[in-house]
């Protein structure tokens, strides 16, 4: 049995770390794992601009030095944040292509309007932004789609097929060359759809959703912290999932999609969507890909298979998992001001856990 492990520093390929005493709060769970990050750019208001990413990118470097200051982080972390791009209908082609070239960015983010968390500043209409992908694709910038669709008569829980359906599909034939990453995967059409395409689309897969369901949500009770979107979907769509996660294939990497929101705002009449899951998110995964006798392909999914396809160097650093007798406890929320934010409980018990990064 083995109960020990060393992989390549894993990266996160999808992150909220938010603003403020929240990005103070929360930095720390991730760059004590990860030693890159996609940063989400859903602030209010959005980072759109060169100079908001470079700004933004400002405040979470200085976040992560303050909680190494304050011991909050080991000495030696480093945690790079890889900034994006928020994309609306005035998005301006130039200065992405600027920020870009600059390496200010990796990535730009389409969120159709009013799909999630801060998106109404999202693109009402592709074509309306289809001048600024034409420039992505002729400058290799990577595109980062939230893929629900929003119109009001299409159930929730067929969103995401609906966007693979009426603007996924319809735009990789148009620009065949850009590099389309499917956040957050939840369904078995995504997986299929991505499985179906040369190797410049991709899908980025949370913890939660390899690991739960809808009934995890809504049986015996409504569990607003499992509330996220796209929303948790029906078993079979789950194991599509950990299927192609454990399969190996280089289009399928973690993105956490870690989304911090304090308790009172998820347990709440009309609670906010988002998980925040960066504290067990690598036990949680070592846990999962142990139960199913895959261990050995932990590193491509969480280390390998993201660099691979941003085109960026796998880390030169290594983190060390041991399991244990006993299950790892973590704690149930982190306080953020006089506020609390209740940190994923994976509804079994974790023997992995993280003991070094070097
Ligand atoms: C995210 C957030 O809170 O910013 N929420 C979520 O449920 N995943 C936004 C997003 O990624 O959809
Ligand atoms: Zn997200």
């Amino acid at each position: 049995m083995t109960n020990r492990i060393e992989i390549v520093q894993p990266d996160d390929w999808h992150l909220h770390l938010r603003d403020g005493d929240m990005l103070s709060s929360v930095v720390g769970a991730s760059a004590q794992h990860f030693r890159r990050a996609i940063i989400m750019p859903n602030l209010v208001p959005p980072v759109v601009t060169q100079a908001d990413a470079q700004n933004y990118a400002s405040r979470i470097e200085a976040a992560t030095k303050q909680a190494i200051d304050s011991n909050m982080l080991h000495a030696d972390t480093r945690f790079t944040p890889l900034m994006t791009l928020y994309l609306t209908d005035e998005s301006d082609a130039t200065d992405i292509v600027s920020a870009s070239k600059a390496g200010v960015i990796k990535a730009v983010k389409l969120y159709p309007a009013g799909a999630t968390t801060n998106s109404a500043s999202g693109v009402t209409d592709i074509d309306k932004v289809m001048p600024v992908l034409e420039a992505m694709a002729e400058h290799n910038i990577v595109l980062c789609m939230h893929g629900e669709i929003t119109r009001s008569d299409v159930d929730i829980f067929d969103r995401e097929k609906g966007f693979i359906d009426e603007v996924l599909a319809p735009l990789r034939e148009r620009l065949p060359e850009l590099r389309i990453v499917l956040e957050h995967v939840t369904t078995a059409d995504g997986v299929e759809f991505v499985q179906s395409q040369a190797s410049n689309t991709a899908a980025t897969m949370t913890p939660h959703h390899l690991l739960l369901n809808r009934n995890n949500m809504l049986v015996g009770g409504i569990r607003p912290h499992y509330y996220c979107l796209p929303i948790l979907k029906r078993e079979e769509h789950r194991q599509v999932l950990l299927d192609a996660a454990l399969s190996g294939d280089k289009r399928f990497f973690l993105g956490t999609d870690s989304a911090p929101h304090t308790a009172n705002t998820k347990e709440a009449p009309c609670g906010c969507a988002g998980v925040f899951n960066a504290p067990n998110t690598m036990s949680t995964l070592a846990q999962l890909f142990d139960d199913a006798d895959a261990l050995s392909m932990l590193e491509g999914f969480t280390s390998r298979n993201g660099p691979n396809f941003y085109q960026l160097p796998i880390n030169d650093s290594t983190m060390t998992l041991e399991k244990s007798e006993q299950p790892v406890s973590f704690p149930e929320s982190i306080q953020v001001g006089a506020e609390k934010v209740v940190v994923f409980d994976p509804a079994q018990p974790l023997f992995w856990r993280v003991v070094e990064v070097a």
